[in-house]
């Protein structure tokens, strides 16, 4: 039964007369709590309770291992957790858990790095060159030796310079590291926030380099649904910077080319995927470049978004904030669109920092004030609570990628993320992963442990996770008769869950 804080109130002022404290409101105090947290409305079946009991048993025994041993993964950094993530049965079920959409996915990001080099990089015609700590790649006939790249070395043709590597093996481990942060000591290779973002925008040069060669490109994105879909992803909204793609022998091609590759690949995905329901496109622009460059993308979104209504969902800034340009600076650009009366939905990272009080720091509320779709992060939302209350009243959703908040240096232990307050209170939220493959993670599998476990303790449950994931529909940039479709195909997969996790098939079994 819903009870109102004046009923509450009530209770306490008569309870005054009758002894201190009011023990006997406690359990409705915490119905109360329970009541507002994400998921909290949620009326459950017979077959979703018994899944749910069934599930909270399994994270109950290892929330309280932890507790023990004091080795929970949460709290400590991703890449020492990893592995023992790997071993969490909870994680085993969040694996087959179908999630809906990945809404925060940034373009070159997604697939597994060992395909990009086990893979793409022993295709015919790649050449590397190295710049001291870091490599970069090209296909090119004919050759391009003699082209240097500045601060790097000539062009090698790979297959010849392998056949000279005593060690082929370690050598194409030392390409996967270039192309991801991964390493066994996060804390003294990456002392600051500018030092991990110089090597983190590195990693996605390097990988530029073998993605945008057109035939790796169009592979690369099938790949991309293939890896989600396995990770129980049906839906995917992909910021992309839109970075010129090119053939052989040089020839480039444009944004619009790009747009109607993803749509294409997308749709041949989905004839042997009848359960995905396809891709769309968020244009994404480098938050350091100025003002004029801003607008000539803000023409190019538009000009893109009337060409492929169905395709391209809207625009939104990308690069560390705290370096960049903050969208009070933007503004002129910004508000193109909607001086012309035109609508560009925007979905701006915003509050991606952990400086109160600095020029990007009010983000946040610019992007609401923008009438931004949903908040990429939203990390200082919670110091805000001005914007906050506004993104409540006007519905637009956090993106909550909290693996990439901890790698990214804006906070160590995941139990004191902002978002696990604004979890427990009910805001609009959804979950992904931003860089999964950088990060040596997955899919949106592993964001969602760190907050099952990590945000939400012993209090999140199975209608904590239903409601992120109908959120995930909900907040996507889908047609509402999409919206329809999608939520049917993913009920029956929902269905499926359910019925093997209450029945126990991932039980105390394996
Ligand atoms: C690598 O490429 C080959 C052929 O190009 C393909 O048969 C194979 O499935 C690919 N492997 C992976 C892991 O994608
Ligand atoms: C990148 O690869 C090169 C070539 O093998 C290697 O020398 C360098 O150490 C690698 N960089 C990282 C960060 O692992
Ligand atoms: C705000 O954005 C939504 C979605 O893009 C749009 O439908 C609406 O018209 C916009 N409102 C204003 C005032 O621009
Ligand atoms: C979807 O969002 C609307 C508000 O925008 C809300 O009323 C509705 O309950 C939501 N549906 C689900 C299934 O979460
Ligand atoms: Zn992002």
């Amino acid at each position: 039964m819903e009870r109102s804080p004046e009923w509450i109130l009530l209770l306490f002022l008569l309870s005054l007369g009758h002894g201190f404290p009011p023990w006997e409101d406690r359990n409705a105090l915490i119905e109360k709590e329970n009541s507002r947290r994400v998921g909290g409305s949620i009326i459950f079946g017979e077959r979703e309770k018994e899944a749910n009991r069934n599930l909270m048993r399994i994270k109950s025994d290892e929330m309280s291992q932890a507790a023990a041993t004091g080795v929970f993964p949460p709290s400590m950094h991703f890449f020492k957790a990893r592995r023992l993530i790997q071993q969490s049965k909870v994680f085993k079920i969040l694996r087959k858990m179908p999630k809906g959409g990945a809404l925060h996915l940034h373009d070159f990001a997604i697939v597994s790095v060992d395909w990009l080099v086990k893979n793409a990089s022993y295709l015919p015609d790649c050449y590397i060159c190295f710049t001291g700590s870091a490599v970069r790649f090209i296909f090119s006939k004919p050759s391009p030796v003699g082209q240097l790249l500045s601060g790097c070395s000539d062009w090698q043709l790979l297959e010849t310079y392998r056949k000279t590597m005593p060690d082929v093996t370690e050598f194409d481990n030392s390409l996967i590291r270039n192309l991801t942060l991964l390493t066994d000591t996060p804390e003294l290779d990456y002392p600051t926030q500018d030092v991990i973002w110089r090597r983190f925008e590195g990693a996605f040069i390097a990988a530029g380099g073998l993605i945008c060669y057109a035939p790796v490109f169009k592979a690369y994105i099938y790949e991309s649904l293939q890896e989600l879909y396995e990770d129980g992803i049906q839906y995917l909204e992909l910021r992309t910077m839109l970075l010129p793609v090119y053939e052989l022998d040089g020839t480039i091609h444009d944004p619009s080319w790009l747009v109607d590759t993803y749509r294409d690949v997308a749709r041949q995905f989905m004839n042997t995927h009848p359960d995905f329901m396809g891709l769309k496109i968020i244009y994404t622009v480098h938050r350091h470049e100025d003002v004029s460059k801003v607008k000539d993308a803000i023409h190019t979104a538009i000009q893109l978004i009337s060409d492929f209504p169905d395709t391209f969902a809207g625009f939104d800034l990308v690069g560390q904030e705290d370096a960049g340009h903050s969208l009070y600076q933007l503004r002129d650009a910004l508000n193109i669109p909607s001086q012309k009366g035109f609508t560009l939905p925007y979905f701006f990272h915003a509050g991606e920092t952990s400086w109160l009080g600095m020029d990007v720091d009010q983000n946040v509320l610019d992007a609401l004030l923008l009438n931004t779709s949903r908040i990429g992060h939203g990390y200082a939302l919670l110091k805000h609570p001005v914007a906050r209350e506004m993104s409540l009243k006007m519905n637009v959703p956090l993106e909550i990628c909290p693996i990439s908040n901890q790698v990214l240096l804006l906070v160590s232990d995941l139990r004191n993320h902002p978002a696990a307050a604004l979890l427990a209170d009910g805001h609009p939220l959804v979950i992904s992963s931003d860089d999964p493959s950088v990060f040596g993670a997955q899919g949106l599998s592993y964001d969602f442990y760190e907050v099952f476990m990590g945000f939400g303790g012993m209090e999140a449950d199975l209608k904590t996770l239903k409601q992120l994931v109908l959120n995930s529909i909900n907040y996507s940039s889908l047609s509402a008769e999409e919206k329809d479709k999608f939520m049917e195909m993913w009920q029956k997969n929902w269905d499926k869950f359910i019925e093997d996790l209450a029945s126990e098939t991932w039980g105390d079994s394996q």
